[in-house]
């Protein structure tokens, strides 16, 4: 087995600039849980959950997104970093590490704060660097208020906070996501980032946010601990943070010592990160080389490439092995990123490297709630987050099943699972102590 090949296999290591080694080029990607109390803290269902990934056999397991402030939650079951930590917490962040580590898998902690994508459920007055709202959600969304420079320096040090949390706890790195519209891509974004101090205006001062939380973690934490990064390949709309701004932050990453870039694209907006819509007519407008490819952002990897030596992993639509090493072999990815599949089985990590399957089980089209008009992409805004939504609730109900250690049942309606959402999201909101 080999390190670092020039035409990597799957089943070969990977070593990251800090020099931690994962054992394979699988990774699992991150998927928020919603299992925390109201307290945003960690319990059993957590631990039981990494404990059936860490089985599974993926080099890397990372975790949903951990939140570094209480009033931005992405979602009320999150879990979160903030301030000093109780023994119970610490204790039990240390047991979903060393549940995940069981089989050789690393664990890293995906850090986020959602800023402007924080539903009023959690905060109807959100903090973002401008005050521009989210043009979707139907009023689920609270207009946002620009953060003071203070608040800016302060929530860096809520990300630099949690890192050192996570490695005291065992946690082999953290990934800071600066993906899918949350506060670090509101600073990209020349959309959502209006302001015109340090920290907005050209693409370097947009950047500044991102590289003063890698800067700051990286002196934080040990040599060996890995600090990578979710970085949009593009917001994908008009005047948004684009491809070529995305190589660019890649190239600015790789001298701040940044161990790895996860590649994926889009916000609440343009909800791409999970391109459910492959099937509705009303996508024709796609370009016909990602459509052909089920991984949808490999087209940006090139220029990617071009611009940064570090490892890339790609994540979104892998749904055969053959496309997976593909990957590796000829576009020059590193790690292939799983999300869905992980869900509909835990264990596919090792089925894929013992060579038993070749196909994953997808459910992806079918969980369309309409087409047309009706589809995800249709002008009515309600219905195209209806059908996000829905997407995303028909998982979080699979990742519960796994947490109580049951199997998921793959023929749950869709449907059904939307309203159950509903409910467990109020519910999770309402339970919140701050
Ligand atoms: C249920 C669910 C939860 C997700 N939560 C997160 C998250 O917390 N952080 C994140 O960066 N991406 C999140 N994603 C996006 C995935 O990491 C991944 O980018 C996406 O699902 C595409 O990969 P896939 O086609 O392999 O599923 C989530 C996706 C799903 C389906």
């Amino acid at each position: 087995m080999s390190i670092m090949t020039n035409s990597p296999s799957l089943s070969d290591k990977l070593e990251l600039p800090c020099g931690a080694i994962l054992s394979n080029r699988i990774g699992k990607a991150a998927m928020t849980e919603g299992l925390a109390d109201g307290h945003n803290t960690a319990n059993e269902r957590f631990v039981r959950l990494y404990q059936r990934w860490g089985e599974g056999g993926a080099g890397l397991l990372i975790t949903g997104n951990v939140l570094v402030d209480r009033w931005h939650l992405e979602r009320g079951g999150n879990l979160a970093i903030v301030g000093e930590q109780s023994n119970t917490s610490l204790a039990m962040l240390a047991d979903i590490a060393s549940a995940a580590k069981t089989h050789g898998s690393a664990i890293w902690m995906q850090l986020n704060h959602a800023g402007r994508q924080t539903q009023k459920m959690v905060n109807k007055h959100p903090k973002a660097p401008s005050d521009v709202g989210l043009k979707m959600g139907n009023g689920r969304f609270g207009k946002p208020t620009p953060l003071s420079k203070d608040e800016i320096d302060n929530t860096i040090e809520a990300f630099v906070h949690a890192a050192r949390i996570a490695e005291q706890t065992g946690f082999d790195g953290v990934q800071i996501h600066a993906a899918h519209g949350y506060l670090v891509s509101q600073f990209l974004s020349p959309l959502s980032n209006q302001r015109n101090d340090v920290w907005g205006g050209s693409l370097e001062n947009r950047a500044k946010f991102l590289l003063n939380i890698i800067q700051r973690t990286r002196k934080a934490v040990s040599p060996g601990f890995a600090v990578a990064v979710k970085l949009n390949s593009s917001d994908f709309q008009q005047g948004g943070f684009s491809q070529e701004d995305s190589a660019r932050v890649a190239n600015w990453l790789e001298d701040v010592g940044v161990d790895l870039i996860e590649v994926s694209g889009g916000n609440y907006e343009q909800p791409r990160m999970i391109d459910f819509n492959r099937k509705d007519p009303l996508a024709a407008n796609k370009r016909q080389s990602t459509l052909k490819r089920e991984a949808y952002f490999l087209d940006f990897v090139p220029l990617m490439r071009r611009s940064t030596k570090l490892p890339v992993m790609v994540t979104g639509g892998f749904r055969t092995v053959s496309a997976m090493k593909t990957a590796l072999e000829e576009d020059g990815v590193d790690m292939i990123g799983l999300g869905r599949p992980m869900v509909l089985d835990p264990m596919v990590a090792g089925k894929i490297l013992a060579g038993k399957i070749e196909k994953l089980i997808s459910r992806d089209d079918d969980l369309i709630i309409g087409t047309g008009l009706m589809g995800p992409k249709s002008p009515i805004s309600f219905l195209r987050d209806l059908n996000a939504w829905g997407a995303l609730g028909w998982y979080y109900e699979h990742i519960y099943s796994l947490a109580d250690g049951k199997k998921p049942d793959t023929n749950l309606s869709p449907f059904k699972a939307l309203l159950a959402y509903d409910k467990t999201e109020g519910k999770a909101a309402k339970a919140l102590i701050r």
